[in-house]
């Protein structure tokens, strides 16, 4: 099945054409970015009009460069949730009359979903695994038994991984989005130089938090104002760095351990940074586990990765109508219902 997927849940407008849920032929990202670094954060109502202007153009150029017409496509998927409600709604309006208009079938995906199952489309990926989702919105460890059934093990109790990153880096005066800016400068720094707090490293089961540790950074800031400059803020960038990885790689082991899952996939926007990257790599030689981390360009938002729940669900019947809403909550525990109802 040839599919086209469309991407809007936050600050990126993707589209992308995806053959039999496994090969991209074309996938087009145009980032908002440098519209929101200037007011350090995403606005949700700059979002939704930026994507306005840009979602006909990005649909247009997935389309030529993957030298294709409209009608070429067999189904469209769309982001339905969770995310920016006003974001979601350009992709969902959008994807509704390119299906209506090709008399295609369409289906909205969940968002995380997507990012977990991101790396099938550079390889083949079995069945059980274990799956790390760290993003803006999300720090989340599930189960994946398949495609639609995922069981939350743990999630953040307060802020998430991304959220962190960004919140830090605003502290100390870094652009957004943080992660990146944090990462960069973290690789000239010591990741021992500033003592930082782990939070709930052995307590809490799977579930995280991180907001402590952001407080943590303050307080230093407070006693250190110098930290937000040259060599200390390199360093001071490198133990926040390090104090997150250790917590999710010390997390993801317990969970590996207790699950006895021997397969391991890390996804969404925070699985772009390097200590992580590698940390996870170690932590899978070290346990012996099958370590799946897409490529950077997979792990952020893009729209190709819904490609591979979207044909899976239109193959096998699931399809939206359309009333299709936009589901700014959207639980990945409550998706089985809709295969169960079919009969998947
Ligand atoms: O998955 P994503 O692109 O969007 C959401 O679904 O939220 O994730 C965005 C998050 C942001 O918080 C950003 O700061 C973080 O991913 N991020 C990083 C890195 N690149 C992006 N965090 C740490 N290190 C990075 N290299
Ligand atoms: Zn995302």
């Amino acid at each position: 099945m040839l599919l086209l997927t469309i991407e809007t849940s936050c600050d990126e407008t993707a589209a992308a054409i995806v053959r039999d849920g496994r090969t991209v032929l074309s996938s087009v990202v145009s980032t908002q970015i440098a519209t929101h670094a200037e007011y350090g954060g995403v606005v949700p109502e700059i979002a939704s009009r930026k994507h306005l202007e840009t979602i006909s153009l990005v649909v247009q150029e997935t389309l030529k460069s993957a030298g294709m017409e409209f009608t070429d496509i067999e189904g469209v998927a769309v982001t339905q949730g969770p995310g920016l409600a006003g974001a979601l709604l350009v992709g969902i309006a959008t994807a509704k009359a390119i299906a209506w208009a090709c008399r295609v079938p369409l289906v909205g995906v969940n968002h995380i979903e997507s990012h977990l199952l991101a790396p099938f489309l550079e390889g083949p990926v079995e069945f059980p695994f274990l799956a790390l989702a760290v993003s803006g919105g999300h720090t989340h460890l599930y189960q994946v038994d398949g495609i639609g059934r995922y069981r939350t093990l743990g999630q953040t109790l307060d802020d998430a991984a991304g959220e962190a990153f960004d919140k830090v880096a605003k502290l100390v005066g870094l652009p957004y989005p943080g992660g990146v800016a944090i990462d960069r400068l973290a690789a000239k720094g010591d990741p021992a130089a500033v003592p930082l707090p782990r939070p709930l490293l052995h307590d809490g089961g799977f579930n995280f938090s991180f907001s402590g540790l952001k407080t943590a950074v303050l307080n230093r800031l407070q006693k250190h104002p110098d930290d937000r400059e040259g060599t200390a803020l390199e360093n001071l960038c490198a133990s926040f760095q390090a104090a997150v990885c250790d917590v999710l790689v010390c997390k993801t082991a317990a969970a590996l351990e207790s699950t006895g899952l021997r397969r391991l996939v890390v996804a969404g926007g925070v699985a772009c940074n390097s200590r992580l990257r590698s940390e996870m790599n170690s932590l899978s030689s070290r346990m012996g586990v099958e370590l799946h981390i897409p490529s950077p360009s997979l792990c952020a938002d893009n729209a190709a990765m819904l490609g591979v729940a979207g044909d899976y669900y239109l193959v096998n019947g699931v399809t939206s109508g359309f009333e299709l809403d936009a589901l700014p909550v959207w639980p990945l525990d409550a998706i089985s219902e809709r295969l169960d109802i079919r009969g998947v």
